[in-house]
């Protein structure tokens, strides 16, 4: 499931490319007239990419949603008015991700329809074909604005009023902290090295199902307990407990860099599930890092940094076997 969910940024390429080649092919085959046939080709072969791509990105959209509890579990979507923000974003994403299935479906039907050799594709194929790519490209558009929604362009700050007002003016760029909205290395933790397969469950964390990652150049101490290096970053993953094994609930990332003014600690949870948040003051995500007092009781255990390796958790859930 997470591999799939990673790979709809990559999948979703597809269908916005169909989106902007295939009206051509779709307008070029209205001419009736001998010799049209290879532009009913062309159409028909933009259509199957294009719907084959729209599933993938379907597929892969929804497990993606899923991952990073966008909706919460017990919901297919989110409540359009009770979220803000990016619920409301997602929300349209997905809507128009789905019209855009349904309305592929119906226009790769409309242009496979038989045609005489010396007819045109038919204008019910212009017309569906068009509007597919319509929904594709605002798919497309809505899926940018989802991923690139923490990043925004440098914000050019007011030239310096007191200093000289007569002098040129000069335009300061600010650049901004990119993880002030997002633990943005942490969320990428797919790309760190596994130290272990399956989620073991954590008593220190909130008896959370965790796995670690460990970026690469730390991975070798942190799996012989020995200090991390300097810029080591090792993260835990985790899933809310659910009779005993990992539950469909994402729970919080749990984050630990070592910097040169010594350990610094994250806590990012994008979807406090309902039932959770009355510990959260009523909010439905938490993003604590550096010296939010929040995360003053990690220190307890985590004094140097790393916890005491002698400490770490091994319970794993039980496999169970089939057997015949
Ligand atoms: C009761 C002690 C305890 C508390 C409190 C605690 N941890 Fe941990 N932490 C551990 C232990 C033990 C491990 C080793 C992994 C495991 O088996 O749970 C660990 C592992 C980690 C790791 C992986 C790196 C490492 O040290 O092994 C991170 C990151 C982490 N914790 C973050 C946090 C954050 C952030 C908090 C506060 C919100 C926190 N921890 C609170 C005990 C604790």
């Amino acid at each position: 499931m997470e591999w799939i969910a990673l790979q709809h940024a990559l999948l979703s390429h597809l269908p916005v490319a169909t989106g902007l080649l295939l009206p051509w092919a779709l307008v070029a085959s209205q001419r009736p007239g001998r010799g049209i046939r290879p532009w009913w080709t062309v159409a028909r072969y933009l259509g199957w990419a294009g719907i084959l791509g729209t599933l993938g990105a379907f597929l892969s959209g929804f497990a993606k949603g899923r991952l990073s509890a966008l909706p919460p579990a017990h919901r297919l979507l989110p409540a359009f008015f009770s979220g803000s923000g990016p619920d409301v974003l997602l929300f349209r994403h997905a809507l128009v991700g789905v019209a855009s299935l349904l309305v592929g479906i119906a226009a790769l039907w409309a242009m496979n329809r038989r045609r005489k050799d010396h007819e045109s594709l038919g204008f019910l194929a212009l017309a569906l074909g068009l509007a597919w790519c319509a929904f594709l490209l605002v798919a497309g558009e809505g899926g940018y604005r989802l991923a690139h929604r923490g990043a925004k362009a440098p914000v050019p700050a007011s030239p310096n009023s007191t200093a000289s007002a007569t002098s040129t003016p000069s335009v300061l760029w600010v650049v901004r902290d990119p993880e002030t909205d997002l633990p943005v290395r942490a969320l990428d933790f797919a790309s760190l090295e596994p130290i272990y397969p399956d989620p073991v469950r954590s008593l220190a964390h909130g008896s959370r199902w965790i796995r670690t990652w460990a970026s690469p150049e730390a991975a070798a101490a942190y799996r012989a307990g020995e200090p991390l290096p300097q810029g080591a970053l090792v993260v835990l993953s985790s899933a809310e407990d659910r009779w005993g094994r990992p539950g469909p609930d994402p729970g919080p990332l749990y984050a630990l860099e070592m910097k040169a003014s010594g350990p610094a600690f994250t806590f990012y949870w994008p979807r406090i599930p309902m039932n959770d948040r009355r510990e959260f003051g009523g909010d439905s995500r938490v993003y604590w890092r550096g010296s939010d007092v929040h995360l003053d009781a990690c220190r307890t255990c985590h004094t140097a940094g790393m916890a005491d390796p002698s400490k770490r958790s091994r319970l794993r859930p039980k496999k169970i076997v089939l057997d015949e």
